[in-house]
């Protein structure tokens, strides 16, 4: 079979791992799977990823994000969109940059952009080696916390956390969108009700037959339920989010 071949089966059966066996990961193959990172297409290298091998910064991430499946993970990295470095390099060429601006929606695109891109040469760089990820977003959720306690500096905001280790699971794959509902030609397409429903329907099943919501969060609820709940726009959330848009705000990330 081609290296071609290989990988793209690779990405296909991808799945993200949330059971690890304890084990260690080498920091040799912690930089194979960062320098992966760094290898995806990028306007302003705008990211960082930390590391978090400190016991106790460790347990107060766990904490913030409440998740226990974490503490399986061999290594866990916070992955950050990075506009302070990208600062400092822009003051060294032009101090007139476009980041003196108060608003520099392109570099901001840019930015979580290209984070993301990294983020999936990493996660494919894990699979290539073996090892499983998992991607979390209660990072981001809980910026502030986070910052305080990474100490991060105004600029950089944590965007995912991506747990690696040994799978200990091997998890059916997850639904995804047909493709003909995601690959337009020439023009946009709406999707019909009769489609949107079909996905939300037959995906919801596929997860109740996994039996997600009760292996990784000890829920016993229908997976439809609980996607309801999830994006219900309460008073509670309008106000983290306010919060949440304030401290990404003032951290230089306006849109
Ligand atoms: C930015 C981002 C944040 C995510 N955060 C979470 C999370 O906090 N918890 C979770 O269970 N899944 C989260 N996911 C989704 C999973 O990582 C996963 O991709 C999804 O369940 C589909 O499963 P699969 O990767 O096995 O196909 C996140 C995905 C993305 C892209």
């Amino acid at each position: 079979m081609s290296i071609t071949r290989s990988l793209l089966n690779l990405i296909y059966n991808r799945r993200t791992i949330r059971k690890f066996k304890p084990a260690d990961i080498p920091e040799d193959i912690l930089h194979m799977i960062v320098e992966a990172g760094q290898r995806a297409p990028s306007y302003n290298q705008a990211y960082s990823f930390i590391l978090v091998s400190d016991k106790e910064k460790r347990r107060a991430l766990e904490e913030v994000c409440g998740i226990k499946y974490i503490s399986n993970a061999s290594a866990i990295i916070v992955i950050c969109s990075d506009l302070n470095r990208v600062n400092k390099m822009f003051n060294y060429l032009n101090p007139n940059h476009v980041l003196t601006s108060n608003e520099h929606p392109v570099e901001v695109i840019y930015s979580i952009f290209e984070t993301g891109l990294a983020t999936q040469n990493m996660i494919i760089a894990a699979e290539v080696l073996g090892f499983g990820t998992a991607l979390l977003d209660c990072v981001l959720v809980e910026a502030e916390q986070v910052a305080a306690l990474l100490e991060l500096p105004k600029g950089v905001i944590p965007i995912g956390l991506l747990c690696i280790g040994e799978k200990d699971e091997l998890p059916p794959k997850r639904p995804r969108w047909p493709l003909h509902i995601v690959f337009h030609k020439n023009k946009y397409r709406e999707p019909n009700s009769y489609e949107i429903a079909n996905y939300v329907e037959e995906s919801s099943e596929t997860y109740d037959q996994e039996g997600y919501l009760m292996k990784y969060a000890g829920i016993s609820m229908k997976y439809k339920d609980y996607f309801i709940a999830k994006i219900e726009k309460t008073k509670e959330v309008e106000k983290k989010y306010e919060k949440l848009s304030k401290f990404l705000k003032k951290a230089g990330f306006k849109i």
